[in-house]
């Protein structure tokens, strides 16, 4: 067998990276958080105050950004983004960006390209439907709104950011709208995904899990 795919897809909040994460480590592959991908962009669209409708100017952006990935980390024209893009600004914007076919293309080259050279657990919306179709394992992650309202919430509270429950609530509904009903690539599952819903579960049951479902498989 060649390179291990494995595609992780779900709404915000779901607790994709966090699982995604833990497997990579565990499986000792490479972890690629393709959200950070859309993220990054989005945050030089702002930092350049390009109009978010302007999709013209967004997608010469796109075109003219070098964005690498190195260890899990994200580096936009060499430079290393972490915090920044985990902004209520960015996020309130990054679905956007990411309804811009041009600009997934993009993004989903460099997303193939990784996976050709490695073994990967690959985290996104459209994972296991577009990017890696023929992805070994495909996990769609769910939980109720109010969890992964309440994760999101827990985590902006953390990093002592201002915001009420019922603005986070709002926001990821917001953006799994505007995920689910894009034309390009939309966040769906995959018809050979297995559904996991993990309200109310310990992450490391839920990585336990996908792993298993990997011993399995292969
Ligand atoms: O995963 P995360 O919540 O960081 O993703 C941020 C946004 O990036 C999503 O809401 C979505 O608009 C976009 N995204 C996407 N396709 C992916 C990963 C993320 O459209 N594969």
């Amino acid at each position: 067998m060649g390179n291990l795919q494995i595609a992780i897809d779900g709404p915000a909040g779901a607790g994709k990276s966090t699982i995604a994460k833990k497997l990579a480590e565990r499986l000792n592959i490479t972890y690629i958080d393709t959200g950070a991908m859309y993220r990054a962009l989005t945050y030089k669209v702002l930092k350049e105050k390009i109009e978010i409708n302007s999709k013209d100017k967004i997608i010469k952006l796109a075109e003219d950004t070098s964005i690498t990935l190195l260890h899990e980390d994200v580096y936009i024209d060499g430079h290393l983004v972490k915090e920044e893009i985990r902004s209520q600004e960015v996020t309130k914007h990054v679905s956007y960006v990411a309804q811009i076919p041009e600009v997934r293309k993009i993004l989903v080259d460099l997303q193939r390209k990784i996976a050709a050279d490695h073994s990967v657990v690959m985290d996104g919306r459209d994972i296991g439907t577009y990017v890696l179709p023929n992805a070994h394992i495909k996990v769609f992650l769910t939980a109720s709104i109010e969890e992964r309202a309440n994760r999101r919430y827990t985590e902006l509270l953390q990093k002592q950011q201002q915001i009420n429950f019922t603005d986070v609530i709002n926001s990821i509904k917001e953006r799994d709208k505007i995920d689910t009903e894009r034309e390009f690539a939309p966040l769906v599952k995959a018809a050979d995904a297995i559904i996991i819903d993990t309200t109310g579960l310990d992450v490391e049951v839920v990585v336990e899990k996908i792993q298993q479902i990997t011993k399995n498989k292969l």
